[in-house]
């Protein structure tokens, strides 16, 4: 709009100086510079007005783009405050899960074994009085299994596996019973009977206290037997302490 003031202000003037002029021939040429100067004047306002239209719509799009930036940033704001706050719970997390490692690592000691009876050639174990069966072959064992005496003693209060099998001829009883501190728990057991041999297997979680002591016996009368096939075992591992 100021544009076009100073151009109707240089209009203004022209025509101001005109009549001064004065001369009679030149009264046509005037008049025609008149209309051209109007003319003249006529093509600037439109291209003034066009250029104003032209502002007018850079500065609409300027707007938008100005609008936009604002928005993208506070969506920007907003992821960054968004990422913060995952990052927060990740690194809490990644605390706890260090924490869960160690105190698991902790709590958890690795506590199994496994044998069999026999460690080198045939062995038939019973009838006897000492009816603890030894497990010579040892596959594994952390500490706990004594391969002397047969007996496993829980080092840490919890939840263990048991697990063995037996195998016999058909002269006498076969099986066994795991006993925990002098107390049957569970058993194997055939009777003797024509079909040659049998096996059995079984297999508990048994509650146990530091201390406790778990091992194999014989049924009175019965045996076993094994060889290096390993037909009589017993295995027992720790699943997790109480
Ligand atoms: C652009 O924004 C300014 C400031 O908010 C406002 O005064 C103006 O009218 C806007 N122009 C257009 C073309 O929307
Ligand atoms: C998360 O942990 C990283 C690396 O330890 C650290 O740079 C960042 O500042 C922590 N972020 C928060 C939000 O605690």
């Amino acid at each position: 709009m100021e544009v076009r003031a100073v151009l109707l202000l240089t209009l203004l003037g022209l025509l101001f100086v005109e009549p001064g002029f004065g001369q009679r021939g030149d009264m046509e040429s005037s008049e025609w510079l008149k209309v051209e100067l109007i003319k003249n004047f006529q093509d600037k306002l439109e291209y003034v007005d066009k250029l104003q239209h032209d502002v007018d719509a850079l500065e609409a799009r300027l707007n938008m783009t100005v609008d936009e930036l604002t928005r993208q940033r506070g969506e920007v704001d907003r992821l960054n405050k968004e990422n913060e706050g995952l990052q927060k719970r990740l690194n809490a997390t990644e605390e706890e899960i260090k924490k869960l490692k160690q105190s698991s690592a902790k709590a958890a000691p690795h506590i199994a074994f496994s044998a069999s009876l026999a460690n080198s050639r045939e062995t038939y174990s019973g009838p006897c009085t000492e009816r603890t069966l030894v497990f010579k072959r040892v596959f594994s064992n952390t500490g706990s299994y004594d391969p002397n005496t047969g007996i496993f003693t829980a080092p840490v209060n919890g939840l263990y596996y048991f697990g063995f099998s037996t195998y016999g001829y058909n002269s006498h009883i076969t099986g066994a019973i795991l006993m925990k501190n002098g107390v049957r728990q569970i058993s194997t057991y055939e009777n003797p009977s024509a079909d040659g041999s049998d096996g059995g297997s079984n297999a508990a979680v048994l509650q146990l206290a530091a201390g406790d002591k778990v091992y194999m016996e014989l049924w009175d009368n019965g045996r076993v037997f094994d060889n290096l096939n390993g037909h009589t075992t017993f295995s027992g591992f720790l699943v997790f302490p109480v």
